[in-house]
Formats: structure tokens, C-alpha cells, sequence
């Protein structure tokens, strides 16, 4: 069964890969970051804070899988509210087994986030560390952002951007970090397409295949 764990800070365009590599391999895809954006949204409209650990785990245990394609998620703050969640130790854990059931599948995962590789699925096939300068990252967040008539200036998205990875990095539950084993992919000068290239010959080698993508 193969799985193949994607990690990396926000906006790096692990999943935009992710659902690309899921689709050449033909794999089921999963986006964890939703389920932490998830247990953000329903923390708040249930009248909690997102600081408050009880509050945001009563919402974990709660959360169902049907609203995690909800658009709204996507919204300017929900991340940042996200990142305030996934940093209680006990959300991170009533997440756990429904990730690793996931990943635990039949026909085998693409799973994105900043722990797959190493806490979700430590022995995933293989894994991709998607990285890309904070400025890059910041000019393709800002970009979405536009497209979705989101009033927002790049420095702003920038700013955004440089808490949420201080956030994601320096907390103690499963912080982000590169799993040893993990190819590291730097998509800062990369295209949609050459990412995707880079990412199927990087796999392929691993898997000890040849072939290229398509
Ligand atoms: O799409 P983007 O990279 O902006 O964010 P996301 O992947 O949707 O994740 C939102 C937030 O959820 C992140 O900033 C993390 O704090 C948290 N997260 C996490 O802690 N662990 C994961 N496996 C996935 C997301
Ligand atoms: O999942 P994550 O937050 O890491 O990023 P994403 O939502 O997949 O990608 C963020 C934006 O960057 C999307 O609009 C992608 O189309 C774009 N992108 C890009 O312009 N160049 C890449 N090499 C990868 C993604």
C-alpha cells in the first residue's frame, strides 16, 4: 500500500501537488490542514476560543468530515485561527486516528499537512518536504486571495504568512519540521507543472521505477 506524506509551510502549493501526484498514482487525497481550519471554524461558532484548549478539543471530537470542502475555510483568518488549535496537544491527538485510518486505506493516500511525515505516517512510502521563500509564498497566497475578491494587501499576506510558520514551528505538539527522510523541494522557482515533474521523478526513483509524468 503505498503512501506518500507531504509536508511543508503555508502556501508552498503542497496542495495543489498533493491532489496531482494523488491523481497520477491514482491514490485518495487528503488535506489535514482542513480538519485543523475545521476544528477552528466550529470552535468559534460554537462560542469558544480558539486559545482554549477545551473548547477547541470539544469541537475535534465533534467534527465531522462532510464540512471539510466548506469554502469558507479558505477565508483570511481561519488559518491563522487554525494554527491556534493545532497547537494544543489534545486536538493533534483527537485528530489522529481518523488521519491514520485514512492513510491506512486500500487503494493507499497523498496525505498534506506539517506532520505527516513525521507523526501521522512516520513509514510512509515516501515523503516530499514542499518548501518556497515566505515572498514567494506570500505573492501565490495574495494571488488566491484576489481571485477570490478577498481584500488583502501582499505585505499583509506576507505578515500573515511569517506568524503562521513562527507559530507552526516553534510549538511543542508536533511542530513543523523536515522528517529526516523526506526529499526536500524547493518550489520557489518552479511552475505548477515543473513542481509536479520534480515531485513524480523524485517519487519514482524512490519507488525504484523509471518513468516520467505526464
Ligand atoms: O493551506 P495552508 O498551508 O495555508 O494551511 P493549511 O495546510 O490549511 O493548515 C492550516 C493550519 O493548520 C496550519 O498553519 C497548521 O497550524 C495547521 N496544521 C497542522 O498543524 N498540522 C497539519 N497536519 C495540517 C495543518
Ligand atoms: O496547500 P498549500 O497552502 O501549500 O498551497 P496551495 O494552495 O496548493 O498553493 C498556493 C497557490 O500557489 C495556488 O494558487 C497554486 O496554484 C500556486 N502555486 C504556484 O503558483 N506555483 C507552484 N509551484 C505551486 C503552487
Amino acid at each position: 500500500m503505498m503512501i506518500i506524506a507531504v509536508d511543508g509551510p503555508a502556501a508552498s502549493g503542497k496542495g495543489t501537488l498533493s491532489k496531482r501526484v494523488a491523481h497520477h498514482y491514482a491514490l485518495a487525497y487528503l488535506d489535514t490542514g482542513s480538519l485543523y481550519r475545521a476544528v477552528a471554524r466550529d470552535t468559534v461558532i460554537a462560542g469558544g476560543d480558539p486559545r482554549d484548549e477545551a473548547a477547541a478539543v470539544a469541537a475535534a471530537e465533534k467534527l465531522d468530515p462532510k464540512t471539510f470542502e466548506d469554502p469558507g475555510l479558505r477565508a483570511r483568518g481561519v488559518g491563522e485561527a487554525a494554527s491556534i488549535v493545532a497547537a494544543h496537544a489534545q486536538v493533534r491527538a483527537a485528530l489522529l486516528a481518523y488521519q491514520r485510518a485514512f492513510a491506512a486505506q486500500p487503494s493507499g493516500a497523498v496525505i498534506d499537512g506539517r506532520d505527516i511525515g513525521t507523526v501521522i505516517c512516520p513509514n510512509a512510502t515516501v515523503k516530499l518536504f514542499v518548501t518556497a521563500t515566505p515572498e514567494e509564498r506570500a505573492r501565490r497566497r495574495y494571488l488566491q486571495l484576489a481571485e477570490g475578491s478577498i481584500p488583502v494587501t501582499e505585505d499583509e499576506v506576507l505578515a500573515d504568512i511569517r506568524k503562521r510558520d513562527e507559530r507552526d514551528k516553534g510549538r511543542e505538539a508536533a511542530p513543523l519540521v523536515k522528517a529526516e527522510d523526506a526529499h526536500l523541494l524547493d518550489t520557489t522557482n518552479l511552475s505548477i507543472d515543473a513542481a509536479f515533474k520534480a515531485a513524480i521523478d523524485l517519487i519514482d526513483a524512490a519507488l525504484g521505477r523509471s518513468g516520467s509524468a505526464s
